[in-house]
């Protein structure tokens, strides 16, 4: 555990004051992390959105991989770990405290139009389905022909979703992990 992530226990009450947002109450596996961030290109200079970051988990691994000329841009709506997230002292990293459909404008914000990679721990089956429609819309269209977005769920029930969006999804099981998950992986293609 890194010195700015929360303690477990931390993590599981912050968690289940705020279960509607978080949607589980234990941080991604050091598996699931991997396994996240394996189908990016780690070799050029990228830009990545993080969506529900938590307290920084996936955010780290990913910092970990990236080239001093890249950036990681996170979302994250909930106060306790944004606080967590500002902890981490990196040029590369760009925190917004905000909603993940505010994606488009606060990029733009920060001179950004597009992004090659997209990688989501939103809880979209705890979401209402149009905003986790409209986020998953919006990430499409941010994404450059031929970026990737990633999505960690713990069921297959909104596989249809990303299916119907991008026209492809890819799933991987994570059996370590509690709960056990699913990384679903889509490509923007010319085809969708
Ligand atoms: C399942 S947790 C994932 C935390 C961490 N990334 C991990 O993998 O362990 C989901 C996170 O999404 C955040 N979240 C929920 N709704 C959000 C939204 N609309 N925009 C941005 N973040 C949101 C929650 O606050 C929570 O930190």
């Amino acid at each position: 555990m890194s010195k700015t992530t929360m303690t477990p226990v931390k993590f599981l009450k912050e968690s289940l004051r705020n279960l509607k947002t978080v949607g589980t109450i234990t941080r991604s596996s050091k598996y699931v992390c991997q396994r996240m961030i394996r189908p990016i290109d780690f070799s050029k200079a990228i830009n990545v959105i993080e969506l529900g970051a938590g307290d920084g988990v996936i955010t780290r691994h990913i910092l970990n991989k990236m080239s001093a000329d890249s950036k990681l841009f996170v979302f994250e709506v909930n106060d306790s770990f944004v606080k967590r997230l500002d902890l981490i002292k990196d040029p590369r990293l760009h925190v917004v405290h905000a909603s993940a459909e505010l994606m488009e404008e606060k990029l733009k914000e920060l001179g950004v139009e597009e992004v090659d990679y997209i990688i989501s721990a939103l809880p979209f089956v705890v979401f209402p389905d149009d905003l986790a429609n409209k986020i998953v819309e919006k990430s499409f269209d941010m994404l450059k022909m031929g970026g990737t977005y990633i999505q960690i769920h713990y069921s297959l029930m909104l596989k249809k979703m990303y299916a119907r969006i991008f026209g492809n999804v890819h799933v991987r099981f994570v059996p370590l992990n509690i709960p056990p998950a699913f990384i679903l992986v889509s490509n923007k293609t010319e085809a969708a």
